[in-house]
């Protein structure tokens, strides 16, 4: 086993679970800790080119938009440049990682959201991630309402700020969520050793202290170098 610390957000898109990230890699460069962070998709060169794919709603094919098994295989070929190119080294030299969504995303996006079942999901991830699971993953899950509100606005700004165009998920109906909403219940409930959920929307400040006595009761269990 590698001796860093792999901890992964997950959570709808407007959870606020980058916030929190970027929140708890403070905290933990304060304390001392090495941290080594990243999103997906991106993360890599190669990654930040199949986001660029993935998110643009303007990625058309000859059948219309990118077909979900299409979607699936990308997700998982971003994963694995970023588990060659950046998690293991980072895990192998003894860092905190801090991976902003992973493979619990493709079960709740693709496998719920897009209906291919977590089953085919969890095939990939042993095949093409060498089953490589986070040792904690924090899953931000307010209401519904609240995530797809603030998700939608966020993302108005960001194009009229940027001109960038990265709101391909965003478009989706509200079945579409609901149906990615139950899939992170079925899966913290199947894995609560590993994912511990955050469900009140009890305001930024009050979730950044639960996340961090879970993160620091989990590192002081385990000897980083
Ligand atoms: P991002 O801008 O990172 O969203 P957020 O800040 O909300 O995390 O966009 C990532 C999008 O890609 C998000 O809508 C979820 C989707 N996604 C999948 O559908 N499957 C996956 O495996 C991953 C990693 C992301």
């Amino acid at each position: 086993m590698a001796p860093g610390f792999f901890i992964t957000f997950e959570g709808l898109d407007g959870s606020g679970k980058t916030t929190q990230m970027r929140r708890l890699q403070a905290w933990l460069t304060a304390e001392g800790r090495t941290v080594t962070s990243l999103r997906q998709p991106g993360g890599t060169a190669l990654g930040d080119r199949i986001r660029g794919i993935l998110l643009d709603s303007r990625s058309e094919t000859a059948l219309g938009g990118i077909t979900p098994l299409a979607e699936l295989a990308l997700m998982f070929a971003d994963r694995a440049q970023a588990i060659a190119e950046v998690i293991r080294p980072a895990l192998e030299r003894g860092d905190v990682v801090l991976c902003d969504r992973y493979t619990d995303s493709s079960e709740a996006y693709q496998g719920g959201g897009r209906e291919l079942g977590a089953a085919r999901v969890l095939a990939l991830h042993r095949a093409i991630c060498e089953d490589l699971q986070p040792d904690l993953t924090v899953l931000l899950l307010p209401d519904l309402a609240t995530s797809l509100s603030r998700a939608r606005s966020r993302n108005l700004r960001h194009v009229q700020h940027t001109g960038a165009d990265e709101n391909r998920f965003e478009r989706e109906d509200d079945a579409f969520y609901q149906r990615i909403y139950d899939a992170y219940e079925a899966i913290a409930a199947r894995e609560p050793g590993r994912v511990v959920s955050i469900r009140d929307d009890a305001g930024l400040a009050v979730v950044e202290m639960r996340v961090r006595a879970v993160v620091e009761a989990r590192l002081a269990a385990v000897a980083l170098p």
